[in-house]
């Protein structure tokens, strides 16, 4: 594999030829990194992207003909959702519904270990509120504590959001929740989404970016000022974890070399 890291105060950048090849290398993270943590402390706790571009990421990791389905401790798993649109699990565009067909659906992962957002609970709130508690329950969290994801996978929408933390919404600021219900005007709908400080305290964020028509917003997110409630995606700096951007040739052809 040839690697081209280009390193900055905003993470890590990896620049690869293709989708295949950004997915395989997701892949190789995704079981490195579970591994790390099974053997440190006997599970690995995910939260996982919707939209298009993860999703054959995800079938990847399931897929019997390669090699990563078997080096994954997939009992070992918990399976988390940094967002979801505000609908029921069995409607095409759930986040969870994708999740399901590309991956969970193929490999031996307990029932209980998929924490799904409850997007069919007609209340946004209630649903973001629940999630709340589901996260501060498993993670056995005190007052004032944040949940640590080992691992916090995100996209980049081509407004600049990543999650469901649109443009000009409240979530930009929000500080104290962990998870809330955010309305997004073009949407005309609620979105269910972790706030920037429970990403921000995750072990390590990777973000993938692919296609050419992202690349001026990964170009004006990476290198122009820092303006977050204009291009959201800028609040994702974690505070103490890693930070990888993996980005295929086209989403990277307008940044500086
Ligand atoms: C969602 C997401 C969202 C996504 C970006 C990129 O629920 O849609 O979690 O933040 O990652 O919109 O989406 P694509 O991969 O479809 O371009």
């Amino acid at each position: 594999m040839k690697e081209n890291p280009i390193l900055s105060a905003k993470g890590e950048i990896r620049i690869l030829a293709n989708p295949d090849e950004l997915n395989r290398r997701a892949a190789e993270e995704f079981v490195c990194l579970s591994g790390e943590a099974v053997q440190a402390k006997g599970f690995f706790t995910v939260a996982l992207s919707g939209g298009g571009t993860p999703k054959s990421l995800y079938s990847l990791l399931a897929s019997e003909g390669d090699s990563f389905r078997s080096r994954v401790s997939w009992d070992k798993i918990h399976f988390f959702w940094g967002d979801e649109r505000h609908v029921s699990p069995d409607r095409p565009d759930s986040n969870y519904r994708m999740v399901q067909e590309a991956m969970l659906s193929k490999v031996p992962v307990p029932p209980e270990h998929i924490h799904r957002i409850k997007g069919e609970n007609p209340n946004a709130s209630e649903t973001a509120q629940e999630y709340e508690q589901e996260l501060r329950k498993f993670f056995w969290l005190g007052a004032g504590q944040l949940p640590q994801f080992d691992l916090v996978l995100l996209g980049l929408g081509p407004d600049g959001h990543t999650a469901s933390i649109f443009p000009g919404t409240d979530v930009i600021l929000e500080q104290r929740r962990h998870v809330v219900a955010s309305w997004v005007e073009k949407f005309n709908a609620h979105r269910v989404t972790l706030t920037p400080p429970v990403f921000n305290n995750a072990a390590c964020v990777i973000v993938l970016v692919t296609g050419g028509e992202k690349a001026e917003t990964l170009r004006a997110v990476l290198h122009e000022e820092y303006r977050p409630e204009r291009l959201p995606a800028q609040l994702i700096r974690p505070t103490r974890g890693r930070l990888l951007w993996l980005v295929d040739r086209e989403a990277a052809r307008l940044l500086p070399p």
